[in-house]
Formats: C-alpha cells, sequence, structure tokens
C-alpha cells in the first residue's frame, strides 16, 4: 500500500505515520526529518535549506522532489506512508509521475484536519526523544514516565524543534493554505476515490483507531 499524509503543521502527521508505519509495515518517509538531517549535517546543501526552514517556507520544489525521489523509488515496491510531501501541486504532479512509471500508484490519501486555532499549542508543546524520534507533548502526549522515552528507554531532555516557535508556526500555517491545501485540490480532481479524511482533532488513540479502521478496508 501507498499512502500519503497531508495536513497542517501540528495535524499530527508523524505521530500517527510511525503507528501506521509500524501497523501495516510501510516505510515512513517524512521530508521533514529528511531535510532536518541534510541541515543538520551543516552541508552547503543543509546551510541553503536553513534559510528556508527557519523562516516556515517551503524548500523549493526542485530541490525536495530531487531529494525524495531516490527514496521513494527504492521503497515504492514494499509500501510506503509519505509524511509532508508532497507539499504543493507540481510536487504531487512529479510523485504521480514517477509513480505510474514504476507501476506502483498512489492507494490513498489520508487528509488529517485539525482546527487553525489547535495548532499554536500543539506545535509549542511538542518535545521529541533525541536518540529514537519519538513524539511528544507537554500536556496532551505525556511519557509514561516523566523524563524517560516510553519507545526506547531514553532518560534526560527532550528536545524541541528550532522552527516550533509561535512565530514560525504562524508562517508555516498561512504557507500551508496557501501552497499545500492546493494538493488537497488536485487529488480530488485526479483520484477522488483515493481521498480519506480523517478528524484529527480528537485523542491520537482515536485517530490512530479510526485511520487503521479506514485503511484496511481500504487495502482488503
Ligand atoms: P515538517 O517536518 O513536515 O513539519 P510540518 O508539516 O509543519 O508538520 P509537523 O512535523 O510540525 O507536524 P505533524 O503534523 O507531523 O504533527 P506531530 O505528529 O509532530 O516540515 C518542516 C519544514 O521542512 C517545512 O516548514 C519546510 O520548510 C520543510 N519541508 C518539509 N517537507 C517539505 C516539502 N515537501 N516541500 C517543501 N518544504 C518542505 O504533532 C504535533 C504535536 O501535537 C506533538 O507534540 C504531538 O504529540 C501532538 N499531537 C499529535 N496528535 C495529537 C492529537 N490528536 N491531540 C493532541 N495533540 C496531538
Amino acid at each position: 500500500m501507498r499512502v500519503v499524509l497531508v495536513g497542517p503543521p501540528g495535524a499530527g502527521k508523524g505521530t500517527q505515520a510511525k503507528r501506521l508505519a509500524d501497523q501495516f509495515g510501510l516505510k515512513h518517509l517524512s521530508s521533514g526529518d529528511i531535510l532536518r538531517a541534510e541541515k543538520a549535517s551543516g552541508s552547503d546543501l543543509g546551510k541553503t535549506l536553513a534559510q528556508y526552514m527557519d523562516a516556515g517556507q517551503l524548500v523549493p520544489d526542485d530541490v525536495v522532489v530531487g531529494v525524495m525521489a531516490k527514496a521513494v523509488g527504492q521503497y515504492a515496491e514494499q509500501g510506503l506512508l509519505l509524511d509532508g510531501f508532497p507539499r504543493t501541486v507540481p510536487q504531487a504532479k512529479s510523485l504521480d509521475e514517477q509513480l505510474d512509471k514504476q507501476g506502483t500508484p498512489l492507494d490513498v490519501v489520508a487528509v488529517i484536519e485539525v482546527p487553525d486555532d489547535k495548532i499554536v499549542n500543539r506545535i509549542c508543546g511538542r518535545r521529541s526523544c533525541p536518540e529514537c524520534g519519538a513524539i511528544y507533548h507537554v500536556e496532551f502526549l505525556k511519557p509514561a514516565k516523566p523524563g524517560e522515552c516510553d519507545k526506547c528507554g531514553y532518560k534526560g531532555e527532550f528536545e524541541q524543534r528550532g522552527d516550533d516557535t509561535e512565530q514560525v508556526v504562524r508562517q508555516r500555517l498561512s504557507t500551508y493554505h496557501a501552497q499545500t491545501a492546493p494538493v488537497i485540490e488536485y487529488y480530488k480532481q485526479v483520484s477522488p476515490g483515493k481521498i480519506e479524511t480523517f478528524d484529527g482533532d480528537q485523542a491520537p488513540d482515536a485517530v490512530t483507531a479510526e485511520m487503521v479502521q479506514r485503511l484496511q478496508a481500504k487495502q482488503a
């Protein structure tokens, strides 16, 4: 199965993607994680990426498509969960072209909806495990034992992303409405039967349960 996850910053794409990838045996590819790793490497490309990411703007399409096409080509056959890509209509068209050429088309476009007024709180309270990347929230999704990762057992401080400030989140949200919401309209036109919309404004476990149930139905 090949699934694209679309939703505003803080919709819960990363949270749900990790759970769904485990449940369905899919390769989770997060464009944000891949770009952040390049940024952290300090390479020339990473320095260029930082200018866009730290300002809450999208990285240019040609750069992202180049980075993602390689990974998509490698894992499309075994099953993919794409998180954060595609994020513009040109990216969506390029992904469709690549997958069609490979004979591995998309099966589901999963749209997670969350009202704008919930986003800032979700993003500013996000923390993640520096060892395994597990995602928490200071209020909504705490680890079972304070300061200890449920997933890998790491003990210590959790990390906060550099672009998770209120000012940058507001810019990311406006970028989402201007450049990513049209991706949903694109898929409504070219593949209406593949779109599944989820209410992301409920507890994380409730969102997961609904997604698992509907993806299983698609798979059957
Ligand atoms: P990226 O890393 O993709 O960030 P994003 O889309 O802004 O999404 P987030 O990772 O912030 O949120 P999420 O939906 O994954 O939410 P999460 O599960 O963590 O992109 C970062 C940057 O990279 C972009 O700004 C851009 O510059 C660049 N980039 C990336 N892809 C690109 C592309 N294709 N083209 C161009 N540029 C690109 O949850 C958030 C918080 O809420 C967590 O604390 C979580 O615990 C909590 N939470 C989750 N679910 C719930 C729930 N149901 N109820 C309450 N709290 C919840």
